[in-house]
């Protein structure tokens, strides 16, 4: 197997993990899923899916949740994130989201963001998401 074709293989098992755990979701508000499936530099993955709160603002995405699991875990650098959501196609990081990929990505040029678009699997740089990222 090629290069590219070990890393489609990989990047289409991270997406079945993130619609597997999207089934876990907390969502009694919005009724909208979401799931997130992380890569870091380790090869090590992690999965999240979004928690709400009767007070909205509490509300945890699916990806901070990923990223969050990995941070327990001592991992801080994140190569890749699928997500998915039965709601919607193409269910793109919010913008928060995209902020605290940032701050674990080795750079945003290298972070592939894995959506899925009926059948297919698309692929993103965060930099393409978030040009312009916050730094401090
Ligand atoms: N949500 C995520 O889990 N990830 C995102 O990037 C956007 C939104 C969740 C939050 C909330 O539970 C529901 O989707 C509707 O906004």
């Amino acid at each position: 197997m090629t290069n590219k074709e070990i890393t489609k293989k990989l990047y289409e098992e991270m997406m079945e993990k993130a619609i597997e755990v999207s089934k876990n979701a907390y969502c009694p508000y919005s009724k909208f899923a979401v799931g997130a499936c992380i890569l870091t530099d380790t090869g090590n993955i992690y999965t999240g899916c979004n928690y709400e709160n009767g007070s909205f603002g509490m509300t945890i995405c699916a990806e901070r949740n990923a990223v969050g699991t990995a941070i327990a875990n001592g991992e801080k650098k994140v190569k890749a994130v699928a997500i998915y959501s039965p709601n919607k196609d193409n269910c793109a990081p919010c913008g928060a989201c995209r902020e605290v990929l940032h701050e674990f990505s080795i750079n945003d040029e290298e972070l592939d963001v894995i959506l899925k678009d009926k059948d297919k699997i698309v692929v993103h740089k965060l930099s393409y998401l978030l040009p312009e990222s916050f730094n401090l």
